[in-house]
């Protein structure tokens, strides 16, 4: 109906479709009281914005806000607990020699921020790689403690530090503290919505020359505006094309990007890229 209207972009009405925004969607009424406390001061700050605006781009922006806190509830509870951090430990040695390693051999690690560590599989790569001072990111208080527990407050000469975000921002992180930011396996399956809004704390948080590693989905060149949780492979709707947007949005380069398909263990070609990051 919203489509037939003509009234609204396109595109933010296939993400209300995928999402299933409406009586029926079953994730969206499932977390709808989370979802409503989440998004308050989003939407109030919206709402102080209002007038230069018309009612459409209103509408569009309070979705979208919707559709990320969404989005982060649903794949916070898809990686509580379970045998994958288990098994993924088993495919580590072979990511890092091939996919990783090589792409930041020369990083400066004096302060490195990992988002979403699942159980610290990869944390336990960088501490390898000479790490000075680590903060651990991850929206699952679940996955912190296991990584508190593995590396404790100090390991091998690097001082820890461990947060639990909203799933979206990262307030704990000082402005230009960090040299280099850091994801792997985890982006590839947050919205887009959710890639914007830790980019701009990236650009935030990142000293200038700072450098970072972010792997994430590419699989909205095949699927724009669709639903993670229904994708192959769980990827969400970032591409790399859109992953350069955003960050000439908030003011980042990207200075390498290289896409990963079955030569790299993936599902199918092209499902993911491994984008090389700097600020200015
Ligand atoms: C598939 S696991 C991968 C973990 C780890 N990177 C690895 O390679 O083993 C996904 C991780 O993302 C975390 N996560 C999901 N949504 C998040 C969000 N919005 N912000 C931060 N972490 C998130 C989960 O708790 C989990 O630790």
């Amino acid at each position: 109906m919203l489509r037939d209207e003509g009234r609204f972009d396109p595109e933010i009405v296939s993400r209300i479709e995928s999402h299933e925004i409406g009586a029926a969607g079953h994730a969206v009424n499932h977390f709808a009281e989370e979802i409503s406390q989440a998004s308050a001061s989003e939407l109030r700050d919206l709402a102080a914005r209002l007038s230069p605006k018309s009612p459409e781009d209103v509408v569009t922006e309070a979705l979208d806000i919707i559709i990320k806190k969404k989005s982060i509830f649903q794949c916070r509870d898809a990686h509580t607990e379970g045998g994958y951090y288990a098994d993924a430990e088993l495919g580590m040695d072979w990511q890092w020699e091939n996919l990783i390693e090589p792409y930041i051999k020369d990083a400066d690690l004096s302060t490195v921020l990992e988002l979403a560590p699942g159980h610290g599989r990869n944390s336990a790569k960088l501490l390898g790689q000479g790490a000075k001072e680590l903060h651990l990111v991850d929206v699952n208080q679940t996955c912190i403690d296991a990584c508190r527990n593995r590396f404790g407050e100090q390991y091998d000469g690097c001082k820890m530090h461990y947060h639990v975000t909203a799933g979206d921002s990262l307030p704990f992180i000082a402005n230009q503290s960090l040299t280099f930011v850091y994801s792997f396996d985890s982006m590839v399956h947050f919205d887009r919505s959710i890639i914007l809004a830790y980019l701009r704390e990236f650009a935030r948080a990142m000293r200038p020359g700072a450098t970072g590693y972010i792997h994430h989905s590419n699989y909205g060149a095949i699927a724009p505006n669709s639903d993670w949780a229904k994708n192959i492979g769980n990827r969400s709707d970032m591409s790399a094309g859109l992953f350069r947007d955003y960050c000439a949005e908030v003011g980042l380069e990207v200075t390498d990007q290289r896409l990963h398909g079955r030569a790299e263990q993936r599902g199918i070609d092209d499902l993911d890229c491994a984008s090389l990051i700097r600020k200015p």
